[in-house]
This record gives C-alpha cells, sequence and structure tokens, in this order.
C-alpha cells in the first residue's frame, strides 16, 4: 500500500522576542505566573505595517523547497492551515504558492484552528496515497498577534507568530503516515472564538469599540476540554495500532499550555524526555507548533521513530496521527 511520508520539514519565526516581562509593562501579569501556569517564557512577534501571515509562510515553503531540493515548478499542491489569513479571500495559499513560484498546482487554506496542521496533514497526505500527487506542501502559518488583545491578560500571554511547512511525498516502504483521527465538534464554538469580522457580525464601528475583533476563549473550559481530548485522542491511535508507550519515540503535540502537554504524556505512559516542546520559545503559534516542533527535534529522530502528534483547537476540533519517521 502506498504511504504519504513526510520527506521534509522547515519552519520560520520572525525576529521580534516578547518577553514575559514586557507583557508585564503591558498587562497585570508577571515572568512567575506566566511560567507556572502556562510554560511559556517569550513568543515571536512579527512586526511592520501590513505584513500578515503570508510573510511567515513563504519564509517556511522557501527553505522547505530549498531543504528538500525541490523545484517550485514540481509542486502538486500546497495547502496553508491557518486561522489569519492575510484577509478572508483569496486564500494566503495562493499568496504563498505565487510568491515562492508554485505555478503548476492548486492550493487553499484550511481552517481548523489549533489542529490545523494535522487535518492540512491527513487531507493532503490522501492526494499522495491515492497516487494523485507526488509533492503536496503543507503549510501550518498563523499571525496571531492580528488578532490577539493586548489588552487581556487571560489570551495575550499564550500566542505567538510562526510558520512550519513539510513535503509529503510518496513512500512504498515502512514509513509514512501510518493512521489518524480526527474529530470536530461545533457545540464548542461558544467557547473559543473570534466574534466579529465574519458573515455573522460583519466589521462596524460598533464590533470594533467591543474589541469583538480578537481571539476570546473561557480559558478554563478550553483547558478541560483539551486535557481530555488530545489525550483520548492519543490514546486511541496508539491502541487502534496496538503501541504502547515504550514503541513511541515522541509525542509532538500542540504547544498550548505545558500543562495539558504534561497531562498526555501521563495518559500516554511515556516520559518528559519523549515529548517535543517548544512552548517556552514560541507560545502557542497555532497552526504552526507541530512543524516547528519537528523543525527543532529533527537531529533527534531516526527513521522508523513511531511518532504521535497530538492537537485540539477552536471548533472544537482535535485529534492525533501516527507517523512512523
Ligand atoms: N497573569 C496573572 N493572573 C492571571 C492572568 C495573567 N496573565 N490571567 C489570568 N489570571 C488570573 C485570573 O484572573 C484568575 O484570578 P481570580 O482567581 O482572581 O479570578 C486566576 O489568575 C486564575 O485564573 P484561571 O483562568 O483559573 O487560570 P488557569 O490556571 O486556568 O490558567 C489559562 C489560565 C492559562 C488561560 C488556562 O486556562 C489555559 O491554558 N487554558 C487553555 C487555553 C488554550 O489552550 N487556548 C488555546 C486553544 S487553541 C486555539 O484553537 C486557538
Amino acid at each position: 500500500k502506498m504511504r504519504a511520508a513526510i520527506t521534509g520539514v522547515a519552519g520560520y519565526v520572525p525576529s521580534y522576542v516578547l518577553t514575559n516581562d514586557e507583557l508585564a509593562t503591558m498587562v497585570d501579569t508577571n515572568d512567575e505566573w506566566i511560567t507556572e501556569r502556562t510554560g511559556i517564557k517569550e513568543r515571536r512577534i512579527l512586526k511592520g505595517e501590513e505584513k500578515g501571515t503570508s510573510i511567515l509562510g513563504i519564509e517556511a515553503t522557501k527553505r522547505l523547497l530549498e531543504k528538500t531540493n525541490t523545484s517550485p515548478e514540481e509542486v502538486d499542491l500546497l495547502i496553508c492551515c491557518t486561522v489569519t489569513g492575510d484577509m478572508p479571500f483569496p486564500a494566503t495559499a495562493n499568496i504563498i504558492s505565487a510568491e515562492v513560484g508554485i505555478k503548476n498546482a492548486f492550493s487553499y487554506d484550511l481552517n481548523a484552528a489549533c489542529s490545523g496542521f494535522l487535518y492540512g496533514l491527513v487531507t493532503g497526505a490522501q492526494f499522495v496515497q491515492s497516487g494523485t500527487y507526488k509533492k503536496v506542501i503543507v503549510v501550518g502559518a498563523d499571525k496571531m498577534s492580528s488578532i490577539v488583545d493586548y489588552q487581556d491578560r487571560t489570551t495575550c500571554i499564550l500566542f505567538g507568530d510562526g510558520a512550519g511547512a513539510v513535503m509529503l511525498e510518496p513512500t512504498e516502504g515502512e514509513n509514512g503516515i501510518m493512521d489518524f483521527y480526527l474529530r470536530s465538534d461545533g457545540a464548542g464554538e461558544p467557547y473559543l472564538n473570534m466574534p466579529a469580522g465574519g458573515s455573522r457580525k460583519p466589521a462596524s464601528h460598533q464590533t470594533v469599540e467591543n474589541r469583538e475583533h480578537y481571539a476570546k476563549q473561557d480559558g478554563r473550559t478550553v483547558f478541560k476540554f483539551a486535557v481530555t481530548h488530545m489525550a483520548e485522542a492519543a490514546a486511541k491511535v496508539m491502541e487502534e495500532n496496538k503501541l504502547t508507550g515504550d514503541d513511541i519515540a515522541f509525542l509532538v503535540p500542540h504547544q498550548a499550555n505545558k500543562r495539558i502537554i504534561d497531562a498526555t504524556a501521563r495518559r500516554m505512559d511515556i516520559g518528559d524526555e519523549k515529548v517535543m516542546l517548544n512552548i517556552q520559545r514560541y507560545g502557542n503559534t497555532t497552526s504552526g507548533t507541530i512543524p516547528l516542533c519537528l523543525v527543532d527535534y529533527e537531529n533527534q529522530l531516526k527513521k522508523g521513530d513511531n511518532l504521535i502528534l497530538a492537537a485540539f483547537g477552536g471548533g472544537f476540533t482535535w485529534g492525533a496521527v501516527y507517523v512512523k519517521w
């Protein structure tokens, strides 16, 4: 059976570092609280007028093409997972493709909030497994600073900007995207959303005044949901494939809160040394977290390693993907 394998990873984060101490000058918070409750020490912010998410995605994609020695003309499809597209339309994927010279392809955006990258990975893999395409790029990119309210201490400490990208290609070996479990439940909509700017509540003076163009969440509800469902998804995929904690080389979790990650690792019965972690440096970059982890840990990965990628996010959306490296 043909599978889709991840044959390259690359990432990009902007250079500006927003520390906990700087945030403490903007809202009533402090480094100790943020570190203890979330594990985050700093995050990256894309500065500059009129610079959108595409800038992050373009850099990550350029690096991926270079690293995998791929000419942009060879690429069949580019999927950009994001909730912070440059504009409602056209798709940011189209903008990225044009800028990097991907011409013989189609491209589209996919919105599954923090589970975006997993949804994109599984979607992209289908085109490869079916034998339709040979080179599919999945980008996870978000400029969260564009929808974060820097007057709201319960959200502004969590998020950062960044992007990661992977190349998917066919393999007949024993590696690749082996299995997945993805779910969504729109009943979660009130607990994590951006209320205005869509068709339900188009932008108006009122929506701006009410600060409704920012991401809102009920932190405790989201936390509880995440702790249960991310672990459950990981456990399902492991069970289905008869994997125990010992068989897993790494858990690659969405980086939203260190405490949520720890709970997932415990449920999977794996030690801290098997958990990819960069939340301390980047915070929650939404669709960027998982590919950015793969970039950071790439040197430690060996052929045949079993990885469990797991995420949850707005929607609610959640899931896990089993990848053999
Ligand atoms: N600094 C200092 N104090 C704070 C801060 C802050 N930045 N934020 C909140 N507090 C206060 C609260 O006001 C509260 O005070 P009170 O007890 O006087 O009311 C107290 O700290 C405790 O607040 P909780 O909300 O109970 O704190 P909790 O331990 O739950 O941590 C957090 C809050 C970090 C937001 C947590 O709930 C969380 O991580 N939730 C999940 C959020 C998440 O992952 N969101 C992203 C989803 S992915 C996507 O799709 C975008």
